[in-house]
């Protein structure tokens, strides 16, 4: 069914592409029950959770989590939203994303466009999750990095009983300076702060809320071994690995127009961001979870990065270019729960 709807998505612009897209899952879900193929059950528990099968739709897709009941239908383990700012915010003017076929790649400066924590809480509300939900957080774009901790616990504080884990996202290339809070000294200060900020919300709630940090792949293996000191230091929970990138190995051939500036995903981010998961898993050990993301295309890809270390694996571009019968393949590449 995808192979005859992808053409017709592929003619609109990338962005109207995506909604289009949710918007049909939405009215056709009945019919995407019919035709695809239900993954098999895969359990496995990972940060304490009971998942039904390791594969989840990485943030970006459904910032605002207005999709969730047609994304659950499709089949994924897991679901994460966001990311969401305290504050609701634009992003970046269109055009701001674009579609690299060639290569299955997708180049993105989105920038945290999304309707605020408010918006969404409310709507989670309304309409309860019954899946394990991610919640990715973030500061406004106007924030300054000294700030950054207070609107990630502001989200915290008003999402966290919707979430299944949250995320703090540290990782976008399009909201100016934010990578620079991965550096080890502001990880551990921002870290820190937030873990207590769980502590205080998980003794009010009385329940425990994992949270975890996401991060780039354009990081120096200098910086990996720094950051991984502070993961064991802090004894972090997981690590989402990881985000877009900023370079654009692979591309050479492609003639890339003037200010198509912006994260990197699919295709040509694959083994950059596998070789990154594997680098973290190699010092961190078996503690921390570790959810594998970064172009994943196929059943292969995902069997690799079990290999390399991924406790879960997340979708996105490879939904793009391969459609929804992706998630079934990868959830059959997964190997037995190993903690089971
Ligand atoms: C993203 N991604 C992303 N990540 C995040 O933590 N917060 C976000 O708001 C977004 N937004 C977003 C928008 C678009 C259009 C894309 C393509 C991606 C990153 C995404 O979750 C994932 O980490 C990367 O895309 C790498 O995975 P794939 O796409 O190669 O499977």
């Amino acid at each position: 069914m995808y192979a005859l709807l992808r053409p017709l998505l592929f003619a609109l612009p990338p962005e109207t592409a995506h909604a289009a897209a949710l918007g049909a899952l939405a009215i056709g879900r009945p019919l995407v029950r019919l035709a695809l193929p239900r993954p098999p059950a895969r359990p496995r528990r990972v940060l304490g959770l009971e998942f039904p099968n390791p594969v989840g739709l990485a943030a970006g897709l459904d910032k605002d989590g207005r999709h969730l009941p047609a994304l659950a239908a499709l089949g994924f383990g897991f679901v994460e939203v966001g990311t969401v700012t305290p504050r609701p915010q634009p992003g970046n003017p269109p055009p701001r994303l674009f579609r690299l076929a060639a290569h299955e790649a997708l180049i993105n400066r989105m920038g945290f466009n999304n309707e605020g924590a408010e918006a969404l809480a409310r709507r989670l509300e309304r309409r309860p999750f019954p899946g394990i939900l991610g919640i990715n957080v973030g500061r406004n774009r106007d924030t300054p990095n000294e700030q950054a901790a207070e609107d990630c616990r502001r989200c915290m504080e008003r999402l966290f009983p919707f979430a299944s884990y949250l995320v703090v996202n540290l990782s976008s290339p399009n909201s100016p300076g934010l990578r620079a809070l991965q550096a080890a000294e502001s990880l551990r200060r921002l870290a820190g702060e937030l873990l207590d900020a769980r502590e205080r919300l998980a003794a009010r709630h009385r329940r425990r809320v994992p949270l975890l940090f996401k991060l780039a792949p354009d990081l120096e293996p200098g910086e990996i071994e720094a950051i991984a000191a502070v993961v064991s230091e802090l004894a972090l929970e997981g690590l989402v690995l990881t985000n877009t990138t900023v370079a654009r190995e692979g591309l050479e051939d492609e003639p890339l127009a003037p200010g198509s500036a912006g994260g990197l995903s699919g295709r040509p981010l694959r083994a950059r961001a596998e070789a990154v998961l594997r680098a973290f898993r190699e010092r961190l050990g078996p503690g921390p979870a570790l959810i594998g993301v970064g172009g994943i295309a196929s059943g292969a890809d995902a069997a690799a990065r079990f290999a390399a270390g991924a406790d879960l694996i997340q979708l996105y571009t490879g939904l793009v270019y391969r459609g929804p019968r992706l998630i079934a393949e990868c959830v059959r590449a997964a190997p037995p729960d190993p903690r089971a």
